[in-house]
């Protein structure tokens, strides 16, 4: 979850390094720290909060030297002290490091460390990998020349490591170098004409460069002046290869909107429209995808689709499982990447199984993922991130290229996976039964989703209203039924996790076997309630929570109309093709949770206890 950079080259290290941090805080803002080499000392500044906080301080004492570390924490072992941020130092103060990742057998080693008298000032897992590192470097022969020695002695003290890691090493002794390796937790290695980056994320390498050299897991990478080697752990050679990122800084910037968030929002008429380019048939019956690696005859034969992913990907399945059921006909598991991976749970032999993951670093859809293959399935993936973990171990899969997503809550990745979705049931469904002409209706309705898109969010200012009156209340249910109750469970969680307010969602048929307990004039519902065949039961449902005093929020379709007064606050969205009604029923959820989040005065972009990809178990 936490950020890393490390940076070897001519220029002035900190400052490269601090504004690719700034790039990084999505992944932790509990504290944050470089360490820069220079004349022959390490010279560490760190501190508790964000990266602008040691961005000044760094300012007001400039760090001289052109190598150095860097990292953003979202804190595991211990807790946001000063003393916990990394980086930290070894006890002889002659290497540091910074770590991404868990180390779980750190306690084991720790007692090793301190029966050889080495003392810890932090609680970290980090400062005791660091000190079996400056361990096994002061056991490696003299005579070898400092930087091989380092190589050696990171790459013996991660074998005797279980767990996962991202790390980056330098030593005094090898100042020209810097050591990283990756197990489990993304590293990235920008290749610049004269300087090497390394970062756990591209967003901090876009600014230096665009070549790019995506680590494995179990490689290590060193950097010696503006030259690299990447080895495995069995010391083998890896000869690189260097690809291009197609994302640009300004893709990552937030121009004139006051949060990443309401940028991604504003955003996904544009980022949808990317999602489909080039993916229709050209009668447009159907759509089409490059990536999935099946022929059509493969994908025919599947007689089951299995989905895996976590929190809101979790919801684009749940959504994903209802339009391929309806509309394809094949029957369709969802479940949590979390359970899955230990679940061991029994799969038909002829499933196909996806995985959903904007990052493509959440180490349980990973998990759940190397589950399913080591069981023999295929799995595809549908992921943002271009070179992220997920794409390159998939064996197939769909790109969701709406660029990148800044904001700890997922917005316009959530959309795209939606839509996504959709073209997939299509083209399911088109190998099945679905005909020309409902083909080319679907096709149709999926085009114009960006333009319903924008004009759902001309209802922002009407949706400010609303969550400004609401913004005060601290329980709220969210509810819908079919394939908008995986929306109303995804506008509980946009509201939980960016405002604190407790937010729980149901079926809407479901409040009365228990959740009504909790109506009260205190308590407001959120219901999804479009023209649909069950319209009328959610009404009565809407009736059974005006009866006890509940205040409601309706969102409906134009083609609606409400019983007068039901409703105490009614947005309006465009009627639309049941398949695209999910993406456009989220629009308004998120204007909800953005605008009551901004009125409660809470960190839209950087909520608490929260890290955009969660990269440890
Ligand atoms: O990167 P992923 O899509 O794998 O992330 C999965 C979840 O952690 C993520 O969707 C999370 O629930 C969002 N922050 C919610 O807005």
């Amino acid at each position: 979850m936490c950020g890393i950079v490390g940076y070897v080259g001519n220029l002035k290290a900190a400052p490269i390094i601090l504004d690719g941090l700034k790039r990084l805080e999505y992944r932790g803002y509990d504290s944050a720290g470089v360490a820069i080499m220079a004349d022959g000392e390490f010279n560490v500044a760190k501190q508790i909060g964000r990266v602008a906080g040691l961005q000044k301080t760094v300012a007001q004492k400039p760090i001289e030297g052109t190598r150095g570390i860097g990292h953003t924490r979202w804190a595991t072992h211990g807790g946001v002290t000063r003393e916990n941020s990394h980086p930290h130092l070894s006890n002889n103060g002659r290497i540091a490091i910074i770590h991404n990742g868990v180390i779980e057998n750190y306690a084991t080693i720790k007692k090793l460390l301190e029966s050889k008298d080495f003392t810890f000032v932090s609680e970290t897992d980090t400062e005791v990998l660091c000190n079996l590192i400056s361990y096994h470097f002061d056991k490696e022969p003299e005579t070898d020349e400092a930087g091989s020695r380092l190589l050696a002695s990171v790459r013996r003290s991660l074998m005797h490591v279980q767990g996962t890691y991202g790390i980056c090493v330098l030593s005094l002794d090898a100042p020209d170098e810097l050591i990283a390796a990756r197990q489990g937790s993304p590293l990235i290695l920008g290749v610049g004409p004269e300087e090497l980056v390394i970062a756990s994320d591209v967003a901090a390498l876009v600014s230096r460069t665009q070549n790019v050299v995506y680590l494995k897991d179990g490689e290590l990478v060193r950097i010696k002046g503006t030259t690299f080697q990447i080895s495995t752990m069995d010391e083998a050679g890896v000869s690189p290869v260097i690809d291009q990122v197609t994302w640009t800084v300004e893709d990552a910037d937030m121009g004139d909107y006051e949060h990443y968030m309401l940028k991604e929002i504003f955003e996904q008429p544009a980022a949808l429209e990317n999602a489909m380019r080039g993916r229709f048939s050209a009668d447009n019956s159907t759509a089409k995808f490059g990536g999935l690696n099946l022929t059509a005859n493969e994908l025919r034969g599947m007689g089951r689709f299995m989905f895996c992913a976590c929190g809101t990907a979790l919801h684009a399945g749940m959504v994903t499982e209802h339009l391929i059921e309806r509309f394809a006909r094949v029957p369709v598991e969802c479940d949590h990447a979390s359970e899955f991976r230990y679940r061991n749970t029994p799969l038909f032999t002829n499933t196909l199984f996806f995985v959903i993951s904007q990052s493509g670093e959440t180490i349980d859809t990973l998990a759940a993922m190397r589950e399913a293959q080591r069981k023999g399935f295929k799995v595809l993936a549908i992921n943002n991130v271009v070179g992220s973990s997920v794409a390159r171990e998939a064996d197939g899969g769909i790109y969701q290229h709406v660029g990148p997503e800044i904001g700890v809550a997922s917005t316009k990745a959530f959309t795209s996976q939606l839509l996504i979705g959709a073209m997939l049931a299509l083209y399911i469904g088109r190998m099945r039964d679905m005909s020309v002409r409902d083909g080319t209706e679907y096709v149709t309705a999926l085009k114009g989703v960006p333009d319903l898109v924008r004009e759902t969010l001309k209802t922002a200012d009407h949706i400010k209203g609303i969550a400004e009156r609401y913004s005060r209340f601290n329980d709220m249910l969210f509810l819908g039924r079919l394939e908008l109750f995986p929306i109303a469970l995804e506008g509980a969680l946009k509201l939980k996790e960016i405002s604190y307010i407790h937010a729980e969602a149901y079926p809407a048929a479901e409040i009365k076997h228990g959740p009504i307990a909790l109506i009260d004039p205190e308590c407001p519902s959120v219901f999804l309630v479009p023209q649909n065949e069950l319209f009328n039961k959610v009404i009565s449902s809407m009736q059974e929570i005006k009866a006890r005093g509940g205040p409601i929020i309706a969102i409906t379709t134009s083609d609606a109309e409400l019983p007068e007064g039901l409703a105490d606050e009614v947005i309006v969205i465009p009627a639309c093709h049941e398949a695209i009604l999910p993406i456009i029923a989220t629009i308004p959820m998120q204007l909800f949770s953005y605008y009551v989040a901004v009125t409660r005065g809470c960190d839209v972009d950087k909520p608490r206890n929260l890290a955009k990809s969660v990269t440890v178990e």
